[in-house]
């Protein structure tokens, strides 16, 4: 099998996206090793991983609970180990913790990576594929989103996806060698069609469509729609939804890339369907694939929220051969799904 004698290491990836993604690396014939200090995340997505991808697979998959902020854990790593590259998911991802405690966000997000890079350098493995978001963005002119706009951060944790976009870019003009993809997600959503991974978020959900999910298996009594005033179709704010596993694939591509392209030097692609759909339309097409109606209370715009954002997806189908396979009700289903079989996600009962 192609890239079988590869070693990916992902940090991160007890995640919700990166769990996904080394489902898929496995399947590609990497062999993997996640880094994880299981903060935002369990021990039990491991083992669903090694439980969808099976036993010879697993023996491909190992894990080492650690934190890029300690260098010895680093150090422990690559000092045993040579990774051809590394899927760089480890970090903090809650816009509102990060304006309540943004320093929190800077020691992980931004201390963590620079740690990684050092220690990547030393090892001499300067390949990375780094989990950028299209928070760098901000609040758009113009949509779709296209790579070459200008950036800007509207809260601390969009602040250290752009301020670890630039270091990428300064890392990589001072040494030519170093290859590095950013990937900016757009809105990840479902889970893997066998019902044992998904998204499990701590306490309340940030983000729409767990919130939706936790109201349809009754964890909570109604979602709250944050605007019915937009200038859009329905009044409802719009975003790009992408289903996970078309995200793992874009990592995969991406990858692909960074192993054969010798002067791709540091660049930035859009992961999005290119679609845009509004709050109201994501709760219609829940609403389908659940079969229960989701009581909803139409409230003011969340402060901070853009009128739609979706994604220009062209740079990644032509430099990366990428293109998103899943639309709104196969997201829906997946996502379904996972809630039924994992009401209360990896944790079981609250
Ligand atoms: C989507 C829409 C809400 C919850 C965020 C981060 C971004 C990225 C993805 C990490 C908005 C509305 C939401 C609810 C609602 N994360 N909504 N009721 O804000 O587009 O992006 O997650 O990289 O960085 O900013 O996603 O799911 O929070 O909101 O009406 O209970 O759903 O107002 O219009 P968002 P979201």
């Amino acid at each position: 099998m192609a890239n079988s004698d590869q070693t990916i290491l992902v940090t991160g990836g007890a995640g919700f996206i990166g769990s996904h993604t080394v489902v898929q690396l496995l399947n590609s014939g990497f062999k993997v090793s996640i880094i994880d200090n299981l903060d935002n995340s369990v021990m039990e997505a491991v083992d669903r991983v090694r439980e969808v991808v099976g036993p010879q697979l697993s023996e491909r998959l190992e894990f080492t609970k650690g934190d890029l902020r300690n260098k010895d854990d680093l150090e422990n790593l690559f000092s045993k180990t040579k990774f051809d590259a590394v899927i760089h998911f480890g970090g903090l991802k809650a816009v509102g913790e990060s304006v309540a405690n943004p320093l929190r966000y800077f020691d992980f997000n931004l201390a963590g990576t620079i740690n990684l890079y050092q220690v990547m350098a030393k090892y001499n493995c300067k390949k990375m594929v780094f989990s950028s978001s299209a928070t760098v963005y901000g609040q758009p002119e113009k949509i779709p989103c296209v790579e070459d706009f200008n950036l800007q951060a509207t809260n601390p944790y969009g602040r250290t996806k752009l301020f670890l976009e630039e270091i990428a870019r300064d890392i990589q003009k001072a040494e030519p060698e170093w290859r590095i993809v950013l990937l900016r997600y757009f809105n990840p959503v479902g889970a893997h069609e066998s019902g044992k991974l998904g998204e499990d978020p701590r306490g309340i959900p940030n983000n729409l469509m767990p919130y939706i999910q936790q109201v349809a298996v009754g964890r909570l009594p109604e979602l709250n729609v944050y605007g019915h005033d937009y200038p859009t179709k329905d009044g409802s704010a719009v975003r790009d939804y992408i289903h996970v596993m078309d995200l793992a694939d874009g990592h995969i591509a991406a990858l692909q890339k960074l192993l054969t392209t010798e002067n791709i030097g540091c660049s930035a692609y859009n992961l999005g369907t290119g679609q845009g759909t509004s709050v109201l339309e994501m709760v219609t097409a829940f609403e389908k694939a659940c079969g229960k109606k989701i009581p909803m209370e139409l409230c003011p715009r969340r402060p901070g929220d853009a009128t739609a954002v979706y994604a220009s997806t062209e740079k990644a189908e032509k430099e990366l051969g990428w293109k998103a396979k899943y639309g709104v009700e196969e997201m829906c289903r997946d996502q379904w799904n996972w809630a039924t079989n994992n009401p209360w996600g990896y944790r079981g009962e609250a």
